[in-house]
């Protein structure tokens, strides 16, 4: 009997990272702000990214999720060579990208933002496509709820949400269409400690639900909570790459603060 093969191959698959960069460097002009690097995601777990300001955070997550062409390297989704030429070529292949500076259009509703750019299509009068928005509606409304959101209507413009609210309909958006990753820069800036609580609450609740997560933040308390491995960054370089049993928040503050 062939037991065994059959039963390795598909385990060789879930053992591949999802996101592995490799050697990827980024140059802004004259500006390093990216050194080759190393970077992996992997199945069922939430990366803690840190490092000072200008440490080369943003710069390498701008480089995996699309939104900046590498200058140097190689990035494979799934074992896969890819080439991203803009967040939406990453968001196809299930990478979700949350920045400080969040990507939706404000004055639009809350579903109409979930489904940017993937709106389901009731009909077709010629060239013309009519959204369905019904089922937009509805769907939205399910995502929000699962989040505890304590909001009345998925046609509420997102203009008028909290910053809080608003990385959560990003992160409905995420489970709805069964991101991979889902990417956070630094998402906790600004908000209060309620906003704050319910955003780590939410990066645990992907995870529930078989969503891998890269989490930056500066709090370093947040990271080695939520982290199942973090990654440390100074002057464009990682400067250390451990899981979480191994080392300790204070002894993390000392790595920053000592590099
Ligand atoms: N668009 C840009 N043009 C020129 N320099 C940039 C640009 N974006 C970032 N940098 C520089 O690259 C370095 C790394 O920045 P960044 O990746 O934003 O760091 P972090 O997110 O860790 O604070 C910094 O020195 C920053 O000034
Ligand atoms: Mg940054």
């Amino acid at each position: 009997m062939n037991v065994g093969a059959s039963i390795a191959s598909p385990s060789v698959t879930m053992d591949l990272p999802i996101i592995r960069a490799r050697g990827v460097t980024k140059w802004y002009g004259a500006v390093n702000a990216l050194k080759p690097t190393d970077f992996e995601v992997n199945r069922n777990e939430i990366v803690g990214l840190i490092g000072d300001n200008g440490a080369g955070k943003s710069t390498l997550i701008k480089v995996i999720s699309g939104a900046h062409p590498p200058t140097e390297g190689e990035i494979e989704v799934d074992g896969e060579p890819v080439v991203f030429r803009s967040t939406r070529d990453a968001m196809r292949r299930g990478i979700e990208t949350i920045y400080q500076y969040n990507a939706m259009i404000p004055q639009m509703s809350i579903s109409r933002n979930i489904f940017i750019g993937r709106e389901p299509i009731k009909y077709r009068i010629g060239p013309l496509r009519i959204m369905d928005l019904e089922h937009m509606n509805r769907e939205a409304m399910r995502s929000v709820e699962s989040l505890d959101l304590n909001l009345r209507s998925a046609e509420t413009p997102v203009v008028d949400l909290s910053g809080g609210q608003r990385q959560s309909v990003v992160i409905a958006r995420a489970m709805h269409f069964k991101s991979k990753v889902v990417i956070l820069d630094e998402p906790t800036n600004h908000l209060s400690v309620k906003e704050t609580n319910k955003v780590l609450d939410q990066t645990l609740h992907l995870k529930d639900q078989g969503i891998s997560a890269v989490f930056i933040s500066h709090n370093m308390h947040h990271v080695h909570q939520m982290a199942d491995r973090i990654v440390a960054m100074a002057r464009g370089q990682k400067i250390a790459d451990v899981r979480k049993e191994d080392i300790s928040a204070d002894d993390l503050y000392k790595l920053l603060t000592d590099s």
